[in-house]
C-alpha cells in the first residue's frame, strides 16, 4: 500500500478526494494536513475532521499548518465552496480539533521515517509543502513524490484569466516546490476540468451516509458550475488528484519544464509550461495533458459506494 499524506483546505471536492483515498483501500494514510485556501485554516481544519468523523477513522491525524500564504493576502473561495467551505453539508456534526503539531513539520518528520516511500498529495495552496522544504532540504532525497492539484498549462485559468486557484493564492510557494527537485506529477484543469460528476453519477451511489455527504455538498457546488457553464454538474479537481496518485494510468503525461508567474499584476500565478523547450532547462514536471474521465468517474462511484 502506498504511504500518503493529502495536504487540503477542504473544500468541497477536497472532501470527496479524502472519502475517494481512504475507501480505495490502496492506501496507507499517515494523515491529512490542512492550510488556508478555499477557506480558512480553522474551518479546513473543521471540514477535514468531519470528513476522518464520517470515515469513521479517528486513527487519521488531522494536522493543522499555514494560516495564511507565504507573502500575500488569503483569499477564500466562498462562491465555489459557500462559507462554511463544504457547502452547508454536514452541518450539525461536531468535532473536536486536537493539536498534533504543525504540519510541515508533521510532513518532514513522516517523510524522514519513511524515507523513499512517501507521496504526498497536494490539494491545496502549496504554502505547507514549501514551508516544509525550505526547513528540510533533505526532503529531496526523502520524498518518493509530490502529486499536486494545481495549474493550467494549455487552459484557461479558474481564478483569473491565465491562473488556476491553488497556483494563484500561494505563486511564490508554488515556486519554492516546483523546484524543489521532488519528483512531480501536475494534475492540472487540463484534466480536471474534464472530470465531471453529474447528479446521474451522484444517483448511481449505494445510499449511505457518504454518498448524501456527496449529494448535499456539491449541490452549492453544481449551482455555481450551472450559473458560469449552463451545466449541472462540477469538476472533481482535488479527487483526480488522489485517483492519479493511486493509478497513473488514468493519465498521459508528458515530463516537461514548467514554472509558475509570481510577478505580474495581470498572470500571477499562471503557470507557464516550455512546450517546445525554448529555455532549454532540465523538464521538472510530469504534467497531465489527458485523461480517461470515464474510468475515472465510475471508479470514483464505485469506490465511494464500497
Ligand atoms: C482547486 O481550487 C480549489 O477551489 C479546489 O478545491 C481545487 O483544489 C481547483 O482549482
Ligand atoms: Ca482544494
Amino acid at each position: 500500500m502506498k504511504k500518503i499524506i493529502i495536504d487540503v483546505d477542504t473544500g468541497i471536492d477536497d472532501a470527496i478526494g479524502l472519502l475517494l483515498a481512504a475507501k480505495s483501500g490502496q492506501a496507507d494514510i499517515l494523515g491529512f494536513t490542512t492550510v488556508n485556501g478555499n477557506t480558512s485554516l480553522e474551518q479546513a481544519t473543521i471540514n477535514t475532521a468531519k470528513i476522518v468523523k464520517l470515515l469513521g477513522r479517528d486513527d487519521i491525524k488531522v494536522v493543522q499548518g499555514a494560516s495564511r500564504p507565504l507573502m500575500r493576502e488569503p483569499h477564500f473561495e466562498v462562491s465555489v465552496h459557500g462559507n462554511d467551505g463544504i457547502g452547508g453539508a454536514l452541518k450539525e456534526m461536531e468535532v473536536e480539533i486536537k493539536d498534533e503539531g504543525f504540519a510541515p513539520d508533521f510532513i518532514i518528520e513522516q517523510a524522514e521515517l519513511h524515507k523513499g516511500e512517501l507521496t504526498i498529495v497536494l490539494l491545496a495552496p502549496l504554502t505547507n509543502m514549501a514551508l516544509a522544504i525550505r526547513k528540510e532540504p533533505r526532503l529531496k532525497e526523502w520524498v518518493k513524490e509530490l502529486v499536486i492539484m494545481g495549474g493550467a498549462v494549455d487552459h484557461p485559468g479558474n481564478i483569473t484569466p491565465t491562473a488556476e486557484y491553488n497556483m494563484y493564492i500561494d505563486p511564490e510557494a508554488a515556486k519554492i516546490v516546483l523546484h524543489a527537485g521532488i519528483p512531480i506529477t501536475l494534475v492540472g484543469l487540463d484534466v480536471t476540468s474534464q472530470t465531471l460528476l453529474t447528479v446521474a453519477d451522484i444517483e448511481k451511489m449505494r445510499p449511505s451516509e457518504i454518498s448524501e455527504f456527496v449529494k448535499d455538498s456539491t449541490n452549492h457546488y453544481m449551482n455555481r458550475y450551472m450559473e458560469l457553464t449552463g451545466k449541472r454538474a462540477c469538476s472533481m479537481h482535488d479527487p483526480l488528484a488522489v485517483g492519479v496518485a493511486l493509478d497513473k494510468s488514468l493519465v498521459r503525461t508528458e515530463k516537461l519544464y514548467v514554472d509558475v508567474e509570481t510577478n505580474s499584476d495581470l498572470c500571477d500565478g499562471q503557470t507557464v509550461c516550455d512546450f517546445k523547450n525554448w529555455t532549454k532547462k532540465e523538464p521538472n514536471v510530469d504534467v497531465c495533458l489527458e485523461v480517461d474521465s470515464e474510468r475515472f468517474i465510475s471508479t470514483l462511484i464505485d469506490t465511494l459506494s464500497k
